[in-house]
């Protein structure tokens, strides 16, 4: 196991260069299942969850492999078992995709229960009420979810939540089920739309992906071949916003999509801290004192529950009382008692967390219990006075890439050390 040790106090400064959305390239592995052939990916980030995922199509019979250190070539024309059954799909939340992907392909699949950061109950019945409206027999007996049918047919299914795994997993069901599958009130983030591209560039019709109604044509089959480059993460981009604007530094962070974390800027700008909006860039400045904010995390394009707890360090440091409404994780709190041992001042109340800023933030020994709040944590221990050692990063491998060296590039006293305790 490792740790970070971290000096802060030091303000970040230069440029940054965001890594691929970790959440569209978790969905475009398992969707290289539906493909007769390969398939390339550009700009895959080098996490622990995208290795974990391609180990897993190894395991199935099929391969992969690194053209450079972001871009990966995934055959899977050797895989002819239904089956995802091994004790790594339970290490990340995603391997759920396995089960559109192979239902999509075979019209049948057995998978390992998913398992991913603990942010409470995590159902799956809106992706099984969708995969029973287009066929589907869904059974889950000792862990495993077993999905047999006599061929996918096309349905229309209304989500009765806004979910991003249940829409993705769905969309790779239908694309070549028989007929058209309509998802209404779909969600519409980002990387919705990134899958939708990939599969539609090798045949698919999916229509109206990044709106809340997604119509899928189903179609013969996928042709292999194509090259697809994954966007920009969103949430590594506002992860970045808001350590500048923690540290009260000065950073270009290039190679992003500006709309995708419009959110965001809007609510920075609000706090009085500097944003000026690029072609492919974003630029973050201390403007002065910061002021108190109120924010409700929401489904795209609202506010995203990926950034509250970082948003939360960036409160700690307001001027006032400000408030974090969770809107979408029960468990998203997680982050709480650790700042508190930094000296914050952070009381909860059901999904609402009430922030008195001002406070010092000083350095200590802390734990990430789940990817997001091990972010916030690093955030926080830059911004605080004095050295903090943060354990779990293990949470921030599975969604960061080079996340110490990117820091340290801006002028951050950050190294990774082992964990020997
Ligand atoms: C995805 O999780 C992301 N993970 C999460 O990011 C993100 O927080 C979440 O979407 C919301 O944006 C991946 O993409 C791998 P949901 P997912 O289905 O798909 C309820 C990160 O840090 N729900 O959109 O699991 C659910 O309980 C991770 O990168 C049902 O009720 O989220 C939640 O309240 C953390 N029934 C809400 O919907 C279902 O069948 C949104 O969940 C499915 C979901």
């Amino acid at each position: 196991m490792s740790k970070l040790l971290i000096n802060g106090g030091r303000p970040l400064h230069g440029e940054v260069y965001i890594s691929g959305c970790k959440n569209s390239a978790v969905a475009l592995i398992p969707a290289a299942l539906l493909v007769d052939g390969s398939c390339t990916i550009e700009n895959i980030p080098n996490i622990s969850d995208v290795i974990i995922l391609l180990d897993i199509i190894k395991c199935m019979g099929g391969s992969f492999t690194y053209i450079d250190k972001n871009t990966v070539t995934i055959d899977t024309t050797n895989i002819s078992d239904h089956r995802a059954i091994f004790n790594c799909m339970k290490k990340l939340r995603a391997s759920y995709y396995m089960l559109g992907a192979l239902l999509g392909r075979f019209g049948k699949a057995e998978i390992d229960f998913p398992g991913g950061c603990d942010f409470g109950f995590r159902p799956m019945d809106q992706h099984i009420k969708g995969f029973e409206a287009m066929g589907a027999k869904i059974d889950v007996e000792h862990g495993i979810i077993n999905a047999t049918s006599e061929g996918l047919t096309g349905a229309h299914i209304y989500l009765d939540v806004v979910s991003v795994g249940a829409t993705i997993n769905l969309m790779l069901a239908a694309v070549k089920a028989e007929g058209i599958t309509t998802i209404e009130n779909a969600a519409k983030e980002p990387h919705i739309v990134d899958v939708a591209n990939f599969l539609n560039a090798m045949g698919a019709n999916i229509r109206g992906a990044g709106t809340d109604i997604i119509k899928i044509k189903g179609v013969e089959k996928l042709i292999g071949g194509n090259v697809h480059c994954i966007i920009p993460d969103q949430i590594e981009t506002g992860t970045f916003m808001i350590a500048t604007a923690a540290t009260k530094g000065d950073v270009t962070i290039g190679n992003i999509i500006p709309k995708h974390v419009e959110s965001l800027t809007a609510k920075l700008l609000e706090m009085n801290v500097g944003v000026e909006q690029g072609e492919d860039s974003i630029r973050v400045y201390n403007k002065g004192p910061i002021n108190k904010a109120n924010i409700k995390t929401l489904p795209y394009p609202g506010f995203p529950t990926d950034l509250h707890p970082q948003m939360a360090v960036l409160l700690c440091m307001a001027e006032g009382v400000s408030t974090i409404t969770e809107g979408v994780w029960d468990l998203r709190f997680q982050y709480v008692d650790e700042l508190k041992r930094m000296g914050a001042n952070i009381k909860v109340e059901g999904r609402i967390a009430v922030i008195e800023g001002g406070k010092k933030i000083t350095g200590a020994k802390i734990r990430a219990m789940d990817l997001r709040a091990g972010a916030a944590l690093v955030i926080a221990a830059l911004a605080a006075e004095g050295q903090s050692e943060i354990s779990g990063v293990n949470y921030i491998n599975r969604g960061y890439e080079n996340l110490d060296k990117k820091f340290a590039s801006l002028g951050a006293d950050i190294v990774t050390v082992n964990d020997n305790e």
